[in-house]
């Protein structure tokens, strides 16, 4: 690795202090309140491991927060506004809505890159690059919070940063630049932290921010094209998404997705509060916990957690309908969530929205159980369980037909309209509305 000498963003442990052996077990949580632009320290967090390796999470929130008249919880779930410690050894000490906050795979191996080893400690990889992650909160090892973040990268940059996106997806050591190089790289770094394992930076334009999500050199399909299609055709079906376009940046389709956790408040943001779906049915990443991974059970906290749940959970209901009619099998929970932008919590708009084409034409399993006969994208299994969505049977049947009816009548005609290109139209057909999706199951409705 070439020797690094930019200055990372204010707050951020510069590379060659990070080590698994020197990480920090400790550090402060920040959060931006609602309304507000500017950090205020909430609480601190710390991370042990016992001498059997078993990690324990503590967090406390700090007297003075909570004697705030505005201060709010981190999450609606776990860490409830009261004094005294919280503390958890499930998924490896961290607490849901710290992690959620956590880059994900992307965001590791950026920053695993800057860093030049891996794996790093839980804690380097929370406190680095604190201003452009999900959410409203922020880390640091000073109880003084950081001023709010200015800079941002701009569209014109989008070449830049993919080029670095595709070295490091070759695996290739980035060539030693100039200064100007450098500070590029230090851009991407510094927006890491949106979770997923898709290439991607933040960008600011037209007074918002954006999520660029990156064509991969070895896609089956222009993805940029096609899962801006697809938030499209969920719309078409009535689903609430985010709101998204694809622009050329060196040839290459970029697809960006406006984030609804921010808004702009003069040269500032306000930042929503965000919680996964993982963490709202309290679940790991990983296949371990795949059985608690449901639409069912997440349906049942969205009710408990939202503040219109009447709105959320029938919402949920149609998002999860819409995915087994485009076969996105990749629905798992962290592609759900939640934010806050006042005390409130509610559904956020609909996102990474994928078809997938497997093999088989007569079942297919999304990520997630959603009714009596478990993942299957069936539509029976569907309408199995609606009354826990808030959905009457009736309506259920209702709802199903017609996204089937749109689904069918639409993809083509909305793909083809945003620029999907007949030879990716064709590898892509066979996600939507699949033969098993009304197969004589034993499932009906
Ligand atoms: N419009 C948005 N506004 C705010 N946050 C978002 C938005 N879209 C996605 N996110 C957050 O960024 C994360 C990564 O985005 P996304 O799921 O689109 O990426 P991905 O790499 O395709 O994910 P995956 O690993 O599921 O394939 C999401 O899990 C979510 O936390
Ligand atoms: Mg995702």
């Amino acid at each position: 690795m070439r020797a690094r000498t930019s200055a990372p963003a204010p707050g951020t442990p510069k590379a060659s202090t990070m080590s698994s052996s020197q990480s920090p077990t400790e550090c402060f949580v920040y959060i931006v309140l609602p309304g507000r632009t500017e950090f205020v320290t909430a609480g601190r967090f710390e991370l042990t491991t016992d001498r059997h390796g078993i990690p324990t999470g503590r967090f406390v929130y700090g007297k003075s927060y909570l004697a705030r008249d505005d201060a709010v919880p981190l999450d609606p779930v776990e860490l409830k506004l009261r004094k005294g410690t919280f503390r958890t050894s499930a998924m490896k000490g961290v607490f849901g809505a710290i992690r959620d906050a956590c880059p994900d795979f992307w965001g590791r191996r950026v920053i695993e890159r800057h860093a030049g080893k891996s794996p790093l400690g839980e804690l380097d990889y929370l406190l680095f690059s604190p201003h452009d992650r999900a959410g409203a909160l922020g880390f640091g090892l000073n109880a003084e919070p950081p001023a709010p973040h200015r800079e941002f990268n701009k569209t014109i940059h989008l070449e830049k940063l993919q080029s670095f996106a595709d070295k490091l997806i070759a695996d290739e050591d980035v060539p030693a630049g100039s200064e100007a190089e450098q500070v590029e790289e230090l851009l991407l770094i510094g927006s890491a932290t949106m979770g997923g394992a898709r290439p991607k930076a933040v960008v600011e334009d037209d007074g918002a921010l954006w999520i660029a999500k990156f064509n991969r050199p070895d896609d089956k399909w222009n993805h940029a094209r096609v899962e801006h299609a697809m938030l499209t055709l969920a719309r078409a079906c009535g689903v609430r998404t985010a709101e998204s376009h694809v622009v050329t940046a060196g040839r290459r389709d970029v697809l960006l997705v406006k984030r609804f956790d921010r808004e702009k408040a003069g040269d500032v943001y306000l930042r929503a509060r965000m919680v996964s779906g993982l963490t709202l049915l309290r679940a790991e990443d990983t296949h371990r916990d795949r059985d608690k991974w449901s639409y069912v059970v997440l349906a049942e906290e969205l009710r408990r957690a939202s503040a219109e749940p009447k709105a959320d959970a029938p919402e949920l209901f149609r998002r999860m309908c819409f995915n087994a009619l485009i076969s996105n099998t990749d629905d798992h929970p962290r592609n759900h969530a939640i934010i806050a932008k006042d005390a409130d919590w509610k559904l956020s708009p609909a996102y990474d929205l994928t078809p997938a084409t497997p093999m088989s034409i007569e079942r297919r399993d999304l990520a997630m159980s959603c009714g009596d006969a478990g993942r299957y994208a069936h539509a029976g299994n569907l309408h199995s369980q609606s009354i826990r969505f808030l959905v009457e049977p009736d309506e259920a049947r209702v709802i199903i037909d017609e996204i089937e009816q749109a689904v069918r009548a639409r993809w083509y005609e909305i793909a083809r309209k945003e620029g999907v290109t007949e030879k990716d139209c064709e590898t892509i057909s066979g996600a939507f509305v699949y033969d098993g999706f009304r197969l004589a199951a034993g499932l009906e409705m």
